[in-house]
């Protein structure tokens, strides 16, 4: 035995000892497309997607880098990616953060496309590139920056003004984006020009195949050489239709849709059985893709919260949906979202609020306790260790009928017509209940009624199954299965299997040939040989049964729970393996609890990265050579080996000792942030309105003298404020009556100089009002300011083409001081420091608004507080204004301890109407609103140390 040293991983140079491909890892040579490709490392069939010319299942989930603005822990994100299975993540940008000023392309910081692109590489997950220029995506204008308002022409047309306004934004991160593709050894490996382009159409507009092709062709120019695919699901743009034509088709998918308010309430009926049978008639020449799967929810203003999205999207919709989109035979899938993140510094949309938790797998804080995460996991690695999956196809789905009696289960088989393998997808389609069955599985043996031995099938509603036929497991013929792969890995020693299912569960599992069946460990399970193969029976428990099969295969049968806790990873490749990072060639099989990031061998001692939240054993039942020694973040383990080839220890989890400080008993200081409410207050270098036109196309008729939308002058974010100059000519008790623009849920507040007139509080689903306010009696001959704050809430989408709703303007629509002509009152107005040209090239061009304490820049690290008031937020004002609270803490967090922190307000008042937001090192973390519900949390901390 080896003897093993104390080494830190991050001291060590690394030298990976090469070890020979498993059979499914060989390259298969292959005839490429033949549609003319720019670049051929990246190629397709019918069936599936080749890299190097070997057959890959592109399976991933969405994560945009701009929710989560924090770029060292964009890794962590990406691990949490690639040890769930997944290989690839499909990826918007933002342009509003990345061109606030037109022509000043900004993407340096937590900005940076490259960085996170070579992130993506280093934990070998591929990238979907969707950049837009439109992305949707529930950000403010769907990714249009504010001066776009003030283009006169259609957005999403081929109208000469919009196509010029992309140009520098495509031009520059076209230019990072194509420095990262594979073809130059970075991780992008397809790019979707646009996004959902065909949502809608205003009265005569048309789908715009010229608009499309420009924006192909601009990606074009700058480098992008890489598959174009599609998400718009129409065949305007079917491969090789000509005009716009991409290049992989595919259609988005979100079977539950998005209310969260009854999660428990869906039906495996609402299952779509003829997804594949639909993508073959619209492209049968390319692998049926789906570019954004169900992952979570997006969830509106006094919508029922993640929590509850997560739970409509939760395990029991993975297996079932997840498990229908195998049935369809999907070679390339991503799930939207599988981190949602955080709408910090306004750049989300009007229509929800702070987080974008999106009840997605990975929660908000990065946190893995959604069991939907685990679940994922099984599914992915699946997927990704089952090579006759490449070439399969389903047939139809078939009630009941020849596979088994029970009515109310639906089987969809998947067959691989090389190597004979089938899938057989079965689902409950009841709303709950259990279902006893029998199935009549056809095997190269002939149909057999499964299980034999003892004991019958069972399937829960809102489950689903994959049961196997002649699935190769190394040398090895799985006859059939009834329970589930979680993964599968052949070695040059030896091949170890992971198989799971449901506690109490019978299952059975057969191997042609009749292999010796040897039990290594555990009881409980029947061996048996008919017809010549040998079956295995056995009652499902949380007590591990490993069957050795033949002289080579480690079969080990588990239960759910317990599966959740086994990792995949692999050693990242060899000088000559073209995968590089990307490779799979050399799996490690972990059985290690929270989470496992990586692996690394050096000669016999594997390294592994990974978190842990209490004493865990790590045991490795898979590597591609003999171990002697394990370490766990750099920390050699005290192993023993098992009698199967396993290496395993103990870790020892010492609960850190975290002690946050609490928010009441800080040093609050407190200023006035709206002093223009004081006589003496001086507005010169406000912005004056005196615009007597707009370019904006959405709402191009000012009904004031002068344009009072705050886009025309450059402020397109944050809170908004204006003031009306006018001078009494009588002492009438008049009313003063504004329109007023600020997107959903925006609220307001009007003072008459220092005197508060009224609020208007807002609601979820009007974007503007009309607001009538009292005014007290004037002093003919006086000068009076009418104060206006307007907390808009960001930009509307622009889903419908030629409707342009991304323009529909924030600020004063109308106004009218009643006695005084419009042109007697004369505006100016503010919003944030130097509106486009803002000032905060970290934070970028969304983060700050127009308040006070904002435009000094109080929201900065160290502000002048020292003659600020004493007084404290949960204190708050004692009637209509805006007052601005800092302190400052330590947060102290223990080093070595990833500890996930938001800010949470679960009692925040709900009797008086406020509105807040909260800023940490200048960074806005979030907004809240009265009555908006769900209270905003937002994490962009990294406590590792
Ligand atoms: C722009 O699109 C329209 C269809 O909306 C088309 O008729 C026209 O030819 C296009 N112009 C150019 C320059 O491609
Ligand atoms: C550790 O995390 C897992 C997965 O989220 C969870 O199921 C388990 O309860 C956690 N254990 C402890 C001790 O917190
Ligand atoms: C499924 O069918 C069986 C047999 O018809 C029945 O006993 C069971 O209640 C059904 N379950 C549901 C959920 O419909
Ligand atoms: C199966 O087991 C028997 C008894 O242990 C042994 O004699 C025989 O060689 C084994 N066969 C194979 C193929 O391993
Ligand atoms: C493994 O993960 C650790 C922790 O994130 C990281 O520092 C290291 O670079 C990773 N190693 C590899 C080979 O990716």
């Amino acid at each position: 035995m080896r003897l093993c040293s104390f080494a830190v991983l991050s001291s060590l140079i690394l030298q990976i000892t090469a070890s020979s491909w498993s059979p499914r890892d060989a390259v298969e040579t292959t005839q490429l497309s033949k549609r003319a490709l720019l670049q051929d490392i990246v190629t397709w069939d019918a069936n599936s997607l080749f890299i190097h010319g070997k057959r890959v299942v592109i399976y991933g989930g969405e994560f945009h880098p701009f929710r989560l603005p924090v770029p060292s822990l964009w890794l962590d994100i990406f691990q949490k990616m690639r040890s769930m299975g997944y290989n690839a993540a499909s990826v918007y940008w933002d342009w509003a953060l990345l061109e606030g000023q037109q022509g000043d392309y900004s993407a340096s910081g937590v900005f940076d496309v490259g960085l996170f692109l070579d992130l993506a590489k280093q934990a070998g997950m591929y990238i979907i590139a969707r950049p837009g220029p439109y992305i949707n995506a529930e950000v403010s204008g769907g990714g249009f920056p504010g001066w776009l308002q003030r283009n006169p022409a259609h957005l999403r047309t081929n109208e000469t003004g919009f196509l010029e306004a992309t140009y520098n934004y495509i031009n520059n991160i076209g230019k990072t984006i194509s420095d990262a593709q594979i073809t130059n050894g970075g991780a992008v490996i397809l790019f979707q020009p646009e996004n959902e382009y065909l949502n809608g159409f205003a009265t005569g507009f048309s789908p715009n195949v010229y608009y499309v092709q420009d924006v192909e062709d601009e990606w074009r120019n700058t480098g992008i050489v890489m598959p174009y695919t599609d998400n718009y699901g129409h065949d305007h743009f079917l491969p090789g239709s000509g005009i716009g034509a991409i290049d992989l088709y595919g259609s988005d998918s979100y079977p539950q849709g998005f209310s969260c308010n009854d999660p428990y309430n869906w039906l495996s009926s609402d299952v779509q059985t003829n997804e594949y049978q639909m993508f073959e008639i619209e492209s049968n020449s390319t692998p049926p893709m789906i570019p954004e799967f169900q992952g979570g929810s997006f969830d509106p203003w006094g919508g029922a919260g993640f929590g509850n999205c997560s739970v409509l999207t939760n395990e029991d919709f993975e297996k079932v949906f997840y498990k229908n989109n195998f049935a369809s035979a999907l070679k390339i899938v991503s799930y939207y979202m599988t981190f949602g993140g955080t709408n910090w510094g306004n750049l989300g949309y009007p229509l929800g609020y702070t987080s974008y938790d999106y009840g997605a797998a990975i929660t908000e804080n990065r946190e893995l306790t959604r069991a939907k995460y685990s679940e994922a996991k099984l599914i992915a690695n699946f997927w990704q260790a089952s090579p006759a999956y490449l070439t399969a196809s389903p047939e139809k789905a078939q009630s009941a009928a020849i596979y088994t009696t029970q009515a109310n289960l639906t089987v969809t088989p998947v067959i691989d017509s090389n190597s004979e393998t089938g899938f057989y997808v079965i689902r409950h389609d009841g709303p709950e209940g259990t279902t006893n069955y029998k199935l009549n599985l056809p095997t190269s043996k002939g149909i057999i009624q499964i299980p034999q031995i003892q004991g019958s099938l069972t399937l829960v509603a809102k489950d689903s199954k994959i049961h196997l036929a002649d699935y190769a497991i190394g040398s090895y013929n799985v006859l059939y299965s009834s329970a589930e792969i979680f993964t599968q890995q052949n070695y040059s020693k030896y091949s170890v299997a992971v198989f799971y299912g449901g506690l109490t569960e019978t299952h059975e599992l057969a191997f042609s040939g009749a292999p010796n069946a040897t039990i290594v460990s555990g009881s409980g399970v029947t061996v048996s040989e008919i017809d010549g193969a040998t079956i295995l029976n056995w009652q499902t428990s949380s007590s591990r049964k490993v069957v050795q099969i033949g002289s080579d295969l480690y079969v080990y049968l588990i239960d759910r729970n317990s599966a959740y806790n086994y990792w995949v990873t692999y050693l990242p490749g060899t000088d000559s393996d073209p995968f590089g990072t990307f490779s799979t060639s050399q799996p490690v099989v972990i059985n290690g609890g929270y989470l496992i990031r990586n692996t690394t061998l050096s000669g016999s001692s594997l390294y592994v990265t990974g978190d842990l939240n209490t004493t865990t054993t790590i045991e490795v039942i898979g590597a591609p050579s003999s171990l002697s020694c394990l370490y766990f973040n750099g920390v050699l383990v005290n192993t023993i080996t098992g009698t199967a080839p396993t290496l395993s220890g103990q870790v020892i989890y010492n609960v850190p000792y975290i002690n946050l400080p609490s928010l009441a008993s800080l040093n609050w200081k407190s200023i006035d942030s709206l002093p223009e409410l004081s006589s003496s207050y001086d507005d010169s270098l406000w912005t004056a309105a005196v615009l007597t036109y707009t370019n904006n196309t959405y709402r191009p008729n000012l009904t004031t003298p002068n344009s009072l939308y705050a886009s025309d002058y450059g402020y397109n974010t944050g809170t908004l404020l204006f003031r009306g100059h006018f001078t009494a000519t009588g002492s009438e008790n008049g009313t003063v009556e504004l329109g007023l623009a600020g997107g959903e849920a925006f609220s307001s507040s009007v003072w008459l100089n220092s005197t508060f007139i009224g609020s208007y509080n807002g609601v979820a689903d009007a974007s503007s009002a009309n607001v009538s306010y009292g005014l007290p009696s004037l002093t003919t001959g006086d000068s009076y300011v009418v104060n206006v704050i307007i907390d808009q809430t960001g930009f509307e989408e622009s889903q419908t083409q030629g409707a342009d709703i991304m323009k529909a303007p924030r600020g004063i629509l109308s106004y009218n001081v009643s006695g005084y002509a419009p042109s007697a009152v004369s505006w100016k107005l503010t919003g944030n420091l130097h509106g486009e040209a803002y000032e905060d090239r970290a934070r970028g061009p969304l983060n700050e608004g127009g308040m006070f304490a904002e435009r000094q820049g109080y929201h900065l690290p160290s502000p002048p507080s020292s003659n600020w008031t004493s007084s404290s937020p949960l204190t708050g004002t004692s009637g209509p204004g805006v007052a601005f609270y800092s302190s400052s803490l330590d947060l102290a967090l223990p080093a070595g301890y990833d500890v996930p922190l938001y800010f949470g307000f679960p009692g925040a008042s709900n009797t008086s109407n406020y509105r807040c937001q909260l800023f940490v090192n200048g960074w806005q973390f979030g907004k809240y609103g009265k009555s908006f519900g769900p209270y905003f949390q937002m994490l962009p901390f990294d406590s590792r140390r």
